[in-house]
This record gives structure tokens, C-alpha cells and sequence, in this order.
């Protein structure tokens, strides 16, 4: 064949290639070593060489043509290739996602987070306690000593002669004034308590409570009434109001019960709130300077004051939950009822 009818056939052929296999055939054909142009590069010793110069450019020429429109034909079966592949594996995400389940939260880690970020938005910051103490720090340093009645109240599971599971978050107290070496200290501490209870609607032998304590200088009980009246507000709403009994605590002097208004009758009197129009919410007071002396302070230079939440009441009011159990029981219908905001 001439070069021409050679570029001809194989155009031709390139064209009516279907599929990439086709193409490859083709180029097999028109461009290995055994094709024709090939053999034409052959003759070209034979040529003089004035000849050889035009004729071999001729044949450059035809192969860069068919080689081109290879090249071109087989982009183009690839691209079309790659088309129907993602037609193909097309996803319809019309479709409606299977649905799962988001879990519930347990209501008090909601009311320990909310107390918490009240507090944190005060300035405190937050102590991690340890659920296993000594006597010393659970008793002791908050003076109770050893013959002391509040013992017998918060009787606990022992490890130990000194070793026990702690019945309240006040050994939190010691343990910051401790490590503050005798200065201000302002923290919470959440955490689980224990005690020796037989429960019941209301009590449980395990529990949790929110400590508080703040020491600085010149620290009286008008401190920790806004501080507490501020800390209510928030947390049950500004129509809400406190009231301060006088009460006992050993580590406190003088101490508080704080009761938050009944949000039933708004003060009045009803059921929910015994006829009392108020309902207690936590104990507190200004720190017993014997507990400062116990802990490094000097109570001349400093004073503070100490409260004590407990979270299941909280919990309780806030969520209109009748009994206490319901928080330990691990019942997905009830926990689904909680979520965080
Ligand atoms: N620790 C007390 C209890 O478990 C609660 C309490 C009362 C803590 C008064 C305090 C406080 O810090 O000032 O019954």
C-alpha cells in the first residue's frame, strides 16, 4: 500500500474502533514493528538520499497522524468509560438515612453539668475529690472527731481501720485548703457519696452532693447568702427566692439550711411544700474556725464560707421525679427522657 492509502485505512479503522481491545488491535496493526510503515522505513537504505530525506519524512508524517488520532480515540473510550462507570455507581441520597437511636442522659450528670457551669461562671473551679478516704480527711480535719454523734448519721462502708468510702464531698475541703498552703481558695467539688442508708424513696446508699468553699479575707455569711440566692436564681428560675435556717454542722459556724420557695404555690403553701411554702435544698455556713486551724489557716486573716448540695434532690425538684431509685435503675425509658440541650 502507499503511505497514503496506509493513513487511509488506519484512520478509518482508529474511527470504528468500539471499545479500548478494537483500539488496541488497530494500533497493533499500523504501529508495532511488523507493521507496514515499518517495513516502508525498511526500503529507505534502498533510496538515494535525496529521496530517502523526503520520503522518510513522509513516512514521520503518516505515523505521528495515526499515532495522534490513537492517542485522541483513546482518551475519548476512556472518558466515555469513566461516564457509564459513575452513572453506574450513582448513590440516591434521596433516600431516607436509617435511623438510630441518640441515648438519653442520666438527670443528675444534666444537674451536676448545670451547677457546675453556674459556679465555673462565679469563678470556681473544679476539685476533683476521691470517692475513697482516710478518716482523717472525711472526719477528722472537718472536726468530727472520733466520739462525735454526727458519726452515728453518716455510719459507711470502711476498707480499712482509717480507709472508708466518704459519706459527704467536704473532705474536698481539706484536701484544696491543703494544697493552697493557707490562701484563698474558691472551688466545687461533685461527686459520689456513701453511707451506710437503707433505701428508700428519698435516700440511697449511694448518692451524689456538690461541695462548695470560698476562703478569703473578710468572708461573712452576707457573702454566701447572695452567693447561694444568685446560684438558686439561675438554676430554678429569677422568680425563685431562698431562706436561711439556722442549723448545725460541725465544720460550719454558724450554719444554714437553705430552702428555695415552692414553685407550686410561690410561698403560699401547698402539699409539695408541706404547708411550708418552702422546700430545703442544702446545707451550708460560714467555715468553723477550728476547721480552719485544723487545715493551716489562721482564722484572724482568713474566713470563708461552705455549702453542700445534694444532686439527687436537685434532681428530684427540678425534674418532678418521686423517687430516688429511678437514677440507679438504668431504665432506657426513663433516661430517655432526659437530653442535653
Ligand atoms: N456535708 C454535709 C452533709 O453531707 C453537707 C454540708 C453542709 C456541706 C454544710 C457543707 C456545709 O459544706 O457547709 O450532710
Amino acid at each position: 500500500m502507499e503511505l497514503d492509502e496506509i493513513k487511509q485505512a488506519a484512520l478509518k479503522a482508529i474511527n470504528d474502533a468500539k471499545n479500548s481491545d478494537a483500539l488496541t488491535s488497530v494500533r497493533n496493526l499500523f504501529l508495532s514493528k511488523k507493521s507496514e510503515i515499518n517495513q516502508k522505513m525498511g526500503e529507505l537504505k534502498n533510496l538515494a538520499a535525496e529521496e530517502r530525506k523526503t520520503f522518510g519524512q513522509k513516512i514521520n508524517e503518516t505515523r505521528n497522524a495515526i499515532s495522534k488520532a490513537f492517542e485522541e480515540k483513546l482518551a475519548s473510550i476512556n472518558a466515555q468509560a469513566l461516564d457509564a462507570r459513575l452513572k453506574n455507581e450513582k448513590i440516591d441520597i434521596s433516600l431516607p438515612a436509617n435511623s438510630y437511636n441518640k441515648a438519653g442522659v442520666n438527670p443528675l450528670a444534666l444537674v451536676e453539668e448545670e451547677i457546675t457551669e453556674i459556679f465555673l461562671g462565679m469563678g470556681y473551679q473544679v476539685y476533683e475529690g476521691s470517692d475513697v478516704e482516710s478518716d482523717e480527711y472525711n472526719f477528722e480535719l472537718m472536726n468530727i472527731p472520733k466520739d462525735h454523734p454526727a458519726r452515728e448519721m453518716q455510719d459507711t462502708f470502711y476498707l480499712s481501720d482509717t480507709m472508708l468510702l466518704r459519706t459527704h464531698t467536704s473532705p474536698a475541703q481539706a484536701r484544696a485548703m491543703k494544697e493552697a498552703r493557707g490562701g484563698p481558695v474558691r472551688i466545687i467539688c461533685p461527686g459520689k457519696c456513701y453511707r451506710r442508708d437503707n433505701d428508700d424513696l428519698t435516700h440511697s446508699h449511694q448518692f451524689m452532693q456538690i461541695e462548695g468553699l470560698l476562703i478569703d479575707k473578710g468572708i461573712h455569711l452576707g457573702h454566701l447568702e447572695k452567693t447561694l440566692e444568685a446560684f438558686v436564681k439561675k438554676l430554678f428560675g429569677e422568680k425563685r427566692e431562698i431562706r436561711l435556717r439556722s442549723s448545725y454542722f460541725p465544720f460550719t459556724e454558724p450554719s444554714v439550711e437553705v430552702d428555695v420557695s415552692c414553685d407550686k404555690c410561690g410561698g403560699k403553701g401547698c402539699p409539695t411544700c408541706k404547708g411550708t411554702g418552702y422546700i430545703e435544698i442544702l446545707g451550708a455556713g460560714v467555715v468553723n474556725p477550728r476547721v480552719l486551724k485544723l487545715n493551716g489557716y489562721d482564722p484572724k486573716e482568713y474566713s470563708g464560707f461552705a455549702f453542700g448540695v445534694g444532686l439527687e434532690r436537685i434532681a428530684m425538684l427540678k425534674y418532678g421525679i418521686d423517687d430516688i431509685r429511678r437514677f440507679y435503675q438504668n431504665d432506657v425509658r426513663f433516661l430517655n427522657e432526659f437530653k442535653r440541650r
